[in-house]
């Protein structure tokens, strides 16, 4: 089955198996203290300079640990109505940590200075939740991606503010892809002061990691990601698959080519008649409101979800082994569909 569901939908890439093959070929120290966690974390050094680096299971761990670096159990975050925290993790943040989540209407799933200011008339006042981090999504939920001006505006906005900004980079990779700059200048040189750095939706089989370059967030890091159990014993296995991604460009590769696909699929489909892209392409995600007909003749072919179960909005999603023989194929059957 090849599908426009989800990006984790698709496999685990071959040299991301190869990685965790050849870690499994002798004993290490557990918790972190190993060869492969040494040489993942020098990697991330790497590519985004000073960082504190941990790893988690998955999306929602890394998001949980982020957000408990910077929130006390009174304190609030402002994301977006979208965001996968405030939608998709069924309430873990606030169960977990306590705090509140503001979240904030948009048309394109990113948050501005405007949008977020009158979150801030409350600050001081006893009764009210206190904002204390802007997070945001990058690529976004809707596929938008934040340019560098608008992150940068956005830190700055926060800083002045005295909140932090989170990044959920769940789509870091597809992001910085598609911007076409490092991912230090996309992220640490924009302000953002702690982000996930997805992995899962890359190619892994498990795992992300969390990035820490504010140096306030540093201290308490550790035991957060223990209390939240993600701290995985044998954590060799999510390092060397770390190891891999970050060797060769294979995270740019990988994000690159879901992105194209992506790309090439939003240019055939905006060939055919009745059908209006929605939102604007700029990752590896296609958001598309086809014929009501047509929808569970295509999805029995290939899976997909329904984004706005209102408007009949679907979303499309490419992976890092999405091929052009796929999307021509899936065109095709839409076109005789139509
Ligand atoms: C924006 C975003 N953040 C985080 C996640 C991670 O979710 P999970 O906890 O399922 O790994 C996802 C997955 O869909 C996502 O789309």
């Amino acid at each position: 089955m090849k599908s426009f569901a989800s990006d984790n939908y698709s496999g685990i890439h071959p040299e991301i198996f190869e990685a965790i093959q050849q870690a499994n070929s002798q004993h290490q120290i557990s918790y972190g203290d190993d060869d492969f966690t040494t040489e993942a974390n020098l990697l991330f050094k790497n590519l985004f300079g000073s960082v504190e680096v941990l790893y988690a299971f998955n999306g929602t761990g890394a998001n949980i640990i982020c957000l408990k670096c910077c929130t006390l159990p009174f304190q609030a975050v402002i994301c977006t109505e979208y965001a996968h925290i405030h939608v998709d993790e069924c309430g873990a943040p606030t169960q977990s940590i306590g705090c509140s989540l503001l979240p904030v209407s948009t048309i394109d799933g990113k948050l501005t200075p405007e949008l977020i200011k009158p979150f801030l008339n409350r600050i001081g006042n006893v009764h009210n939740t206190q904002p204390k981090v802007i997070s945001i999504s990058q690529s976004t939920e809707l596929g938008t991606v934040y340019s560098i001006e608008e992150l940068k505006r956005l830190c700055n906005f926060a800083h002045s503010n005295n909140l932090y900004v989170h990044l959920d980079g769940a789509r870091i990779s597809n992001a910085v892809a598609a911007l076409g700059v490092s991912m230090k200048e996309a992220t640490v040189d924009c302000g953002i002061d702690i982000m996930s750095f997805g992995g899962t939706k890359n190619g892994l089989m498990l795992g992300e990691a969390v990035l820490i370059f504010n140096n306030e967030l540093k201290a308490n890091a550790p035991y957060f990601q223990k209390q939240s159990a993600q701290l995985y014993s044998k954590n060799r296995f999510i390092a060397a698959q770390f190891k891999s991604l970050l060797s060769n460009d294979l995270w740019f590769r990988m994000a690159m080519n879901a992105n194209k696909m992506a790309k090439l699929l939003a240019s055939e489909i905006s060939k055919l008649p009745n059908v209006k892209i929605t939102r604007q392409v700029d990752a590896n995600a296609v958001f598309v409101i086809i014929p009501v007909n047509v929808i569970e003749p295509l999805r029995k072919l290939y899976p997909f979800y329904e984004w706005d179960a209102q408007t009949h909005e679907q979303r499309w999603m490419c992976s890092f082994d999405t091929t052009e023989e796929d999307v021509n194929e899936f065109v095709d059957k839409l076109k005789e569909l139509l």
